[in-house]
């Protein structure tokens, strides 16, 4: 039996659940949950009967993608471009007017006169603009929104190692690095098209090119050639190779050939497709204006910086953020959540910060809490006893607001109200509220562009606050999601509370792979759960379904349209994965109006950023003093200035685990490094050797949160035995070098390099390292190598830089015997993780302890990995952790060399914790004298070439950084 007893425990109570299921509601416990407690409530509508959201509605229009279209006309061949004159140049670069040479009006109509705008903007980066010089119907992205950087310097050409070059007619332009004479960007050969609804340019990659970036998709970490890549925020979990929560309109094409690499973003806020192909990269989009960005590089890591400093760089993360979080949908009453967090006392497991999924809530209203499941009273006892533990609480933040029945009275939801005194909501195009539909049945949705929208969000997160004093914000279905296709209808609120007319919660039916094996004894009692489950009388059709007057859009299909276009169906149908990619699945449709006039259609993957904008300034009226934490589900560039971001809905797979190092490394690319996946997997059943291989792994990403779905069984890394001992060794790891992790975070707040970096990064010039998605490193130092696939106790890795690097065992110190290039195999039986350290560098860390606080007060150690000449560096970035202006830092550089370990602490934060120990890994041989200024230290151990030093607390009783050390072993 490899299932501890506490997790047939929670199956069989969830089984009772929903067999006890009245039968006119679905079989969902979720819903089912609700539809109680929403009788119950004294806020609550009087409905007893449950009203779901008629299925047709949410069915949108079938469109074709033009991708896989075989009778598709191709824009490179139908059309001719534009000529250049007029060419002028300026102080910073040129100008000059582009006239169309043929109408060609393939997706759209073509704009026949265009300006053109080169701009050296810096030394690293180069801009190109290209829009129509009529704008009355183009889309130009406010530089108040998306960062737009300008000149820098007045940089004359010659500093940049970007040159621009073009041929007149038909246009096209080329970039070239000067110092190599590679091409780097060439629209040579192909036309521009530029119209109202479709732009497409062209450049040529060399062959055997290498790409990364352009998300957000599950994908492996290159680009590789085939890739098609749909660039629209999308309410969907988790599809391999489609168009999710995010958009990143960057790439970073790494050249081997030269050692160069550089990058490409570009500023465009509409649906946007790139198709990379073997020598040929295909850029099209919806709309908008050309604003792109040619970053220098020449490594991978200055192209990161370029372009993240350019977006925004990220902010830096609140210290306790690092800790351990728990989550789950399903945590239905306060009780619940208390006694997962004693649970996780009771087996000893860090946690830091415990979160609430919907259930929490009133029926699903934002800024509410249920009265019966989660009593105010009780559940502020829970949040203030975690508090005085030193853990923290976040709450989950769903996008859509709840719109109130006005036929009845006791449906009460001032926020609602004060959204629409405020004007703070969406609109349809005749003025009226946009309706969509989520899970607290017809809702409205804040307008980011609206003046009073702002003020509105600060009020209500101030307001609810003072009643539930969460830590930090989590903002789900901000892409933004609705489950009606178009406005639901103008009328249809009076029906509220409606529900999804789709079942949510029901037990999970998979299990991930190689379950049968390691849990046979198991299988027959979860398949007996699946039948009970499935065998659950269902309400009939009738009862649930109303009809509803959805404003259906009576637009042609994908005709072309002259001013902003066919916005609800363009001509140009981009591959959206939503069962028939239909714009408006699942999401607020193209046409919904913002105050300015602005459409859906021009900004749809800007809602999730302007919703974190708008919570990170709330929070900072909420806790004036504290760094506002925020996950959000959806991110475009730039979001990193106000919060991090998770995978969103992965599945208990092999497969998701493995996916999440591409998709984490990607994150750190985008300018977002504050990112993690849902641990153990979201959707489906995990499983024992699952979940402890991915606790493990979970403990090494910047942020690391376990959280699942609604109806799948239970997942904290106490449930099963070796998932609670893999989980103590990993955190222990963690813990130990927070302020290592912390000093990178940092880093990535003032340069945009990510903690979490892969290897082709750090090792820029070796190809074979190029595409490794399998390990990767945090910082320089720490080399993670994890097991990703079922039934196996061995993992094969790589060492990159050996001959010359050397790389230490964590847990052994023995140096690893590797050649270049060898993919080497290193034992890793079930609840060991292979983390190695790289020779040359110094780690600072801290003994510790159950939480990020606890941890901070205690003593101090350094750990030194000698390289093979006996040096070594590092650096420590200290301050208190959560203020938002820093007044006091502390930043201590660490130098070994000649048998000498040098501190040079700088900076007015005063730590008091001593100095504990220190390690030092790779010494020759055992030394004769150990000392620490002028005190000798007799006691210290010399083991497989590690020497280690404890109890030196009494050496350093002003703090472990009050003053310059000298640590010498002779
Ligand atoms: C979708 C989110 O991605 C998931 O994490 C969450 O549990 C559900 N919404 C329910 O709120």
């Amino acid at each position: 039996m490899l299932f501890a007893k506490k997790t047939a425990f929670a199956i069989t109570a969830l089984a009772a659940s929903v067999s006890a299921s009245p039968a006119h509601q679905k079989a969902t416990s979720t819903f089912s949950t609700s539809v109680i407690s929403s009788t119950a409530s004294a806020t609550s509508s009087a409905t007893s009967e449950v009203i779901s959201l008629a299925q047709w509605a949410t069915i949108g229009v079938t469109q074709y993608p033009n991708i896989f279209d075989p009778s598709a006309a191709d824009a490179n061949d139908v059309c001719s471009g534009y000529s250049l004159t007029g060419l002028k140049t300026t102080e910073t670069g040129l100008y000059g007017r582009l006239s169309l040479l043929k109408e060609c009006n393939v997706y759209g109509y073509d704009f026949d006169e265009l300006s053109l705008f080169v701009e050296y903007q810096s030394a690293e980066r180069l801009n190109i603009q290209i829009q129509p010089v009529d704008l009355t119907y183009v889309y130009i992205l406010p530089d108040n929104l998306v960062s737009k950087p300008g000149v820098e310097t007045l940089t004359p050409f010659v500093d940049s190692d970007l040159v621009f070059a073009y041929t007149a007619s038909p246009f096209s332009f080329t970039i070239i690095r000067k110092s190599t004479g590679e091409i780097l960007f060439s629209t040579a050969g192909n036309p521009l098209v530029y119209e109202n609804q479709f732009i497409q340019f062209n450049t040529s990659l060399p062959k055997g090119h290498f790409i990364t970036g352009l998300g957000e998709s599950i994908h492996g970490f290159q680009q590789e050639p085939g890739v098609n890549k749909t660039l629209y925020a999308n309410d969907v979990g988790d599809p391999i190779d489609a168009n999710i929560y995010g958009v990143h309109p960057i790439y970073v094409d790494q050249r081997y050939g030269t050692n160069t690499t550089h990058g490409v973003y570009l500023r465009n806020s509409h649906a946007q497709e790139v198709l990379i192909r073997e020598q040929s990269l295909t850029w099209r989009l919806l709309g908008g204006t050309l604003d792109i960005y040619f970053f220098t590089g020449p490594t991978v890591k200055d192209v990161i910086t370029q372009y993240v400093s350019t977006i925004g760089l990220p902010n830096l993360i609140p210290y306790w953020s690092l800790g351990f979080h728990q989550c789950r949908w399903g945590y239905q009453t306060s009780d619940r959540l208390s006694e997962v967090i004693e649970n996780f006392r009771k087996f000893d497991i860090p946690l830091e910060t415990i979160w609430t999924d919907i259930d929490y809530m009133d029926s699903y209203k934002d800024f509410t809490t249920d009265p019966h499941r989660y009593p105010l009273e009780k559940f502020q006892a829970v949040i203030d006893a975690l508090h005085a533990n030193h853990q923290h609480y976040i709450p989950i933040v769903d996008a859509a607001i709840y719109h109130p029945s006005p036929l009845n009275k006791s449906d009460i939801y001032p926020v609602f109200d004060d959204g629409v005194a405020a004007e703070a909501f969406l609109k349809n195009p005749d003025g009226s509220l946009y309706i969509g539909a989520v899970w607290p049945g017809y809702t409205v949705y804040p307008d980011w562009l609206a003046s009073g929208t702002q003020d509105w969000w600060t009020k209500a997160m101030v307001d609810w606050h003072k009643k539930v004093p969460f830590d930090g914000i989590w903002l789900d279905m901000n892409e933004v999601s609705s489950f009606c296709v178009g406005s639901c209808g103008s009328k249809n609120y009076t029906q509220n509370p409606v529900h999804p007319p789709f079942d949510v919660g029901g037990p999970a039916t998979t299990f991930p792979l190689g379950f049968n094996i390691t849990n046979s004894t198991d299988l027959p009692y979860y398949n007996s759960i699946w039948y009970t489950y499935t065998h659950t009388p269902s309400p009939s059709s009738t009862a649930s379904t109303t009809s509803t007057s959805t404003t259906v859009s009576t637009d042609p299909m994908n005709t072309k349209a002259p001013g902003k276009g066919n916005i609800n169906y363009p001509p140009y149908a981009i591959n959206h994965q939503q069962g028939n990619h239909d714009l408006a699945v699942h999401a607020v449709s193209p046409n919904a109006t913002h105050a300015d006039g602005t459409v859906d259609y021009e900004v749809h993957s800007l809602w999730g950023y302007g919703i974190t904008n708008a919570t990170y300034h709330a929070l900072l009226e909420v806790l004036p003093d504290k760094r506002p934490f925020i996950i959000s589900r959806s991110t475009f560039p730039g979001s990193g200035r106000w919060g991090g971001h998770w995978g969103g809905d992965n599945s208990a797979d092999w497969a998701y685990m493995y996916f999440s190092i591409p998709q984490a490394l990607s994150f750190g690319l985008f300018g977002i490094p504050m990112f993690g996946v849902d641990v153990c997997g979201f959707n489906g059943n995990t499983d024992m050797e699952l979940c402890n291989r991915w606790m493990q792994l979970g403990a090494f990403f910047p942020f690391y949160r376990n959280h699942n779905y609604l109806g799948a069984i239970d997942q904290e890394p106490y449930v099963w035995e070796s998932v609670t001992e893999a989980t103590r060794t990993a955190m222990a790891i963690r813990y130990e070098i927070l302020p290592y992790y912390y000093t990178l975070m940092y880093e990535a707040s003032k340069t945009g390099i990510p903690a979490m970096r892969a290897l082709s990064w750090e090792f820029p010039y070796d190809k074979s390292l190029a595409s490794v998605e399998t390990q990767f490193l945090v910082g320089e130092a720490i080399l993670v190598t994890p097991v990703l696939a079922p039934l196996v106790d061995y993992v094969k890795g790589v060492f990159p830089g050996v001959p010359d690097e050397v790389w230490y065992d964590y847990y052994t110190h023995e140096p690893v015997s590797a050649g270049p290039g060898e993919n080497v195999t290193l034992s890793a039986p079930l609840g060991h993780i292979n983390v190695h350290i790289r020779g040359g560098y110094i780690i600072p860390t801290q003994k510790p302890a159950y939480t990020t606080t606890e941890t901070r007060k205690n003593d101090w150690g350094i750990t030194v990995a000698l390289d093979k000449v006996g040096s070594a560096q590092g650096t420590l970035y200290v301050d208190d952790g959560e203020s938002v202006v820093v007044e006091d830092s502390l930043v201590v550089d660490f130098v070994a060399t000649h048998g000498s370990l040098y501190t040079f602490p700088r900076g007015t934060y005063d730590v008091c914790q001593p100095l504990g120990s220190i390690t030092v890994l790779g010494v020759d041989s055992r030394p004769s004298v150990v000392s620490l200024g002028e005190t000798i230290i007799s006691n210290f151990t010399y083991v497989n070439n590690t020497l280690s030093v404890g109890n030196l607390q009494s050496l350093t009783r002003a703090g472990a950084w009050a003053t310059p050390l000298v640590f010498s072993w002779k």
